[in-house]
């Protein structure tokens, strides 16, 4: 099968890439609007950028050519949190997937717990074990309305992991056991971790 990108519908585009970018980690992020009310919302499209100084970055698509309230938020105060998401947490991080009005507190809608922040004003999710307080460093839109991709990129200015899943700066994946996203409505657990150790080209 050959596919040509330009006889695909947005849709049809959308259904391979994810189910192409196997599996994707899901970053469940709070941010806060304007009127102090707190946003918490997934995204798969999410991926590392820079390590020294540590960056991340998701892709916020628009909803029926409208900005996610996420992306508002973050353009309104530059500030956000990223938070892993664990098995144990997976119905609720799909709960926040709901549309809700910009004036419904995520948090409670999904029965999320709210832990403030060290450095940002969005809280973070006290169930999450791994946490990423997150200032803003740049927003790049792609694509053409109404599909216009804002890819935000973020610094990270706090890590919080729980001690249960950190030691001696290792993480326990098995411990941590993150959700990945599959294609369709799939997901995986990253539990079943193998070791594998890089070539060396000085032997
Ligand atoms: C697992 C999962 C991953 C998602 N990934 C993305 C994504 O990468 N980009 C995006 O724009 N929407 C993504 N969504 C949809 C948003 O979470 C959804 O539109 C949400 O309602 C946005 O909330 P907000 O308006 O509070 O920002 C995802 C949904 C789920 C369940």
């Amino acid at each position: 099968m050959e596919l040509d990108p330009a006889s695909l519908d947005q849709r049809e585009s959308y259904q391979l890439l994810i189910s192409a970018i196997v599996p994707r980690p899901i970053a469940l992020v709070a941010t806060i609007s304007e009127d102090g009310v707190a946003n918490l919302a997934p995204f798969s499209f999410f991926t590392g950028v820079c390590s020294k100084p540590p960056m991340v970055g998701l892709s916020v698509v628009r909803r029926r050519g409208e900005k996610k309230d996420t992306l508002r938020n973050i353009e309104a105060n530059s500030e956000f949190v990223v938070n892993v998401v664990s098995a144990g947490m997976a119905q609720a991080m799909n709960q926040t997937a709901a549309d809700y009005a910009p004036e419904v507190d995520e948090f409670s809608a999904a029965g999320l717990t709210q832990v403030a922040s060290l450095r940002v004003r969005p809280s973070r999710a006290g169930e999450s074990l791994i946490s990423l307080e997150c200032r803003l460093v740049e927003i790049k839109d792609f694509g053409k309305m109404p599909y216009i991709s804002s890819f935000v990129i973020g610094e990270v200015v706090q890590f919080h992991l729980k001690d249960a899943v950190y030691e001696d700066g290792v993480v326990d994946f098995g411990m941590l056991n993150a959700v990945g996203r599959m294609g369709r409505d799939l997901y995986c657990h990253t539990g079943d971790v193998f070791e594998m150790n890089r070539p060396r080209m000085d032997e």
